[in-house]
């Protein structure tokens, strides 16, 4: 039942393209090319989501503020699709951990649309927040993996990502089945509100349309990441830094490390490290760094390549991310992986798959049970 693979985990990355596939597919309608439209993005396709029609377009038009709940992996996921959303919605988003939200006393009215993001559908502190949401009279929509789980039961509208099965405990394919429901959500709330330009729109749907390709390329980092890994087995520490959306991808790289290697772990945000941070940087520290596309961010390319070069100036052993012909961190950089151009959204989806297979290589160079850390459960039903 893994495949061939010696984990889940393993099998799980792998299925990510298909994951990402399935979770698109019959989303995006109307397109000249092909049955699923994403072809020819010019030619008339859009995201449709059929559950969020059923809410009625006046009801999404009226939203005035998201709140995305989620807790853990969920959570990151639900970072990166907040500014997704914003940016193609134009609608305030905030993203709270489902057990912070409950106890503040949260603002929150028939306009305020709360999403929650889970991939069981079954965590106690979100499916607790839900339900206060909903007894205060907000729009509640599920982000979930599992069909009629109780979190999807328990809301006005279901959009379930399609990524099949996840056995591991650690969180890999659901993960970026949520980022990808995510931005059809925004894509779907723009065009209804009217937010969302015809160029951005097919410049979106032209991304969905090659990222299963670019995703199976990330998995393909594998053997040069396990050749990393096989040599960091003692390491005791590891950062990782992005910005934008690299940030929570650098924060999920981070957890995934605590949850099954037990190594100490922590993400930044790149232009935090004068904040504090960059204190913690000595000889050999490693970190790895996500960096943007010089292409399509080439501002926040040059800022971090700028904090690569602080870093590595103080000794930092740095691990480069990188967009395929990216040569400007070529001299500041001990290793870089290079992955596959695509827009600067859509990113994470690529640059989180060699932190996955890091984390699993390193448990593994250490002998830990990849699937089944210790202390953790795949899903939590107790508050
Ligand atoms: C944790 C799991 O306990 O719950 C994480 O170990 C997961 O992997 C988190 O991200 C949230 O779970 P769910 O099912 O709500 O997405």
């Amino acid at each position: 039942e893994k495949g061939g693979w010696p984990s889940f985990m393993a099998k799980e990355i792998t299925e990510q393209p298909e994951a990402i596939a399935n979770t698109v597919r019959g989303r995006i309608v109307g397109g000249t090319a092909d049955g699923d439209g994403a072809a020819d993005a010019a030619g008339g396709a859009r995201v449709e989501i059929p559950e969020l029609t059923e809410l009625g377009d006046d009801t999404l038009r009226n939203i005035d503020r998201i709140v995305i709940i989620a807790c853990g992996t969920a959570s990151y996921a639900g970072q990166i699709g907040a500014y997704a959303i914003e940016q193609w919605a134009r609608v305030p988003v905030e993203v709270q951990l489902s057990h912070e939200f409950r106890y503040r006393d949260p603002v929150l009215d028939e306009r305020t649309a709360v999403i929650s993001v889970s991939q069981s559908g079954e965590t106690m502190d979100t499916l607790m927040a839900v339900k206060y949401a909903k007894d205060r009279g907000a729009l509640s929509v599920s982000v979930c993996n599992t069909q009629s789980a109780t979190i999807p039961r328990e809301s006005d509208a279901a959009v379930y990502t399609h990524a099949g099965p996840e056995v591991a405990v650690a969180s890999t394919k659901a993960f970026t089945a949520q980022i990808a429901a995510l931005y059809l959500i925004g894509l779907h709330l723009g065009r209804v509100r009217g937010t969302l330009s015809d160029a951005d729109a097919a410049a979106a749907i032209r991304a969905f349309d090659a990222l299963p390709s670019a995703m199976a390329e990330a998995v393909e980092t594998h053997e040069q990441i396990a050749q990393l890994a096989h040599w960091m087995a003692d390491t005791r520490s590891v950062l990782f830094l992005g910005r934008h959306v690299g940030y929570p991808a650098a924060l999920e790289g981070a957890l995934k490390l605590k949850e099954i290697a037990y190594i100490h772990a922590e993400g930044f945000a790149a232009g935090e490290l004068k904040h504090g941070p960059i204190a913690l940087i000595d000889h050999g520290q490693p970190v790895f760094v996500l960096v943007p596309s010089p292409r399509k961010a080439p501002v926040m390319h040059s800022k971090v390549v700028s904090n690569i070069q602080e870093i590595r100036a103080r000794g930092a052993r740095v691990i480069a991310i990188v967009e395929k012909g990216d040569t400007a961190v070529l001299p500041y950089a001990d290793d870089v992986i290079r992955l596959p151009l695509t827009d600067a959204l859509f990113e994470p989806l690529v640059q989180v798959v060699p932190l996955q297979w890091f984390a699993l290589e390193l448990s593994t160079a250490k002998g830990l049970d990849v699937d089944q850390p210790r202390n953790l459960a795949k899903s939590v039903t107790v508050e």
